[in-house]
């Protein structure tokens, strides 16, 4: 079996690590903050105290981080990932980024003669935990077919999209229907709650409609009690608008919708609703409208 490394235990990453140890592979870990490693020791995993190190023990490293710029921070420097592989090492980064930074983080590593994969995924903390993720595959062909059997561990749908850079936009398709549904959600709680109505009774009704998709069934339930605990936290939402609507300029699409939600969620952040899951935008619309 491959030696696998991982960088970036968050919310996401722990659960996916866990997945890889269970399935036997040799796995060496690596967080800024080692103390969320702690699960991984008990499932056999190795934790080192820096991205070189895990660079160094593995012919494929998966990265699971908050942006571009930590995966660059983890890359580079004398003891970045880049300082500890060898050539032949594939970096598989699964973060949310923009498919530009996706590119440009591909030729800083091709560059050394690391193949890379771009495999962000859809599916939160539940299908991170239960390997159910979805994810969205770019970069070589190839490549792609010699790890998957390693995806496979992590997630159920697989999807091959095209070169590098083409599951970092696939993602981000993705995640602009999940803002808007949400943002939506929350306008329409938000119309209930200004105009007297019981909030568990929309809530039903809502449930028992055609609008309840799965993950209007996730959320309602935050809504509704007005609890907010992170899945998705809130300042991710809102960094991956930014890059919906950056995406969008650099290819000369126009996303006018998204842009208002990137609005919205700016002020979330501004009002201090960023560790929240991002159902939070609820209260912030609630503000606005002074409830
Ligand atoms: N949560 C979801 O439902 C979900 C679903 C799909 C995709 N995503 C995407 O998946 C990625 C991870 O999300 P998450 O929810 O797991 O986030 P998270 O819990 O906030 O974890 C972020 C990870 O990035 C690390 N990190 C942040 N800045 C860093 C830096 N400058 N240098 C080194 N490490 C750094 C954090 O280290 P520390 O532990 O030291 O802070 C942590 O390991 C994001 O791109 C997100 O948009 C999330």
């Amino acid at each position: 079996m491959q030696r696998v490394g991982f960088i970036g235990l968050g919310l996401m990453g722990g659960p996916m690590a866990a997945n890889i140890a269970r399935a036997g592979y040799p796995l060496t870990v690596y967080n800024r903050t080692p103390a969320k490693a702690e699960p991984l020791l008990a499932l056999g995993a190795r934790l080192v105290s820096t991205p070189r190190e895990v660079a160094q023990s593995s012919q494929t490293i998966v990265t699971m981080l908050a942006d571009a710029s930590a995966v660059e921070a983890v890359l580079s420097g004398p003891d970045g990932m880049l300082a500890g592989g060898q050539a032949g090492t594939v970096l598989i980064d699964m973060s949310t980024v923009a498919p530009e930074q996706s590119r440009r983080i591909g030729s800083g590593v091709a560059a050394q003669g690391w193949l890379m994969l771009d495999a962000p995924v859809f599916g939160s903390t539940g299908p991170a935990k239960d390997g159910s993720l979805g994810i969205l595959v770019g970069g070589d062909e190839e490549v792609f077919e010699a790890q998957r059997a390693l995806l496979e561990k992590m997630g159920k749908h697989l999807f091959y999209f095209g070169p590098q850079g083409s599951g970092a936009t696939a993602k981000l398709c993705f995640n602009l229907m999940v803002a808007s549904q949400v943002a939506g959600l929350a306008e329409a709680m938000s119309l209930a709650a200004k105009g007297g109505l019981d909030l568990e009774q929309v809530g039903r009704a809502i449930l028992a409609s055609p609008v309840a998709s799965v993950l209007v069934q996730r959320k309602i339930g935050n809504m509704v009690g007005n609890d907010f605990p992170a899945a998705f936290p809130l300042k991710h939402m809102h960094k991956d608008l930014g890059l919906m609507v950056g995406t969008a300029h650099a290819l000369g699409a126009a996303l006018p919708v998204t842009a208002s939600i990137h609005q919205l969620f700016s002020a979330a952040r501004a009002r201090g609703y960023g560790e929240e899951d991002f159902a939070a935008v609820f209260r912030m619309l609630a503000e606005m409208a002074g409830l």
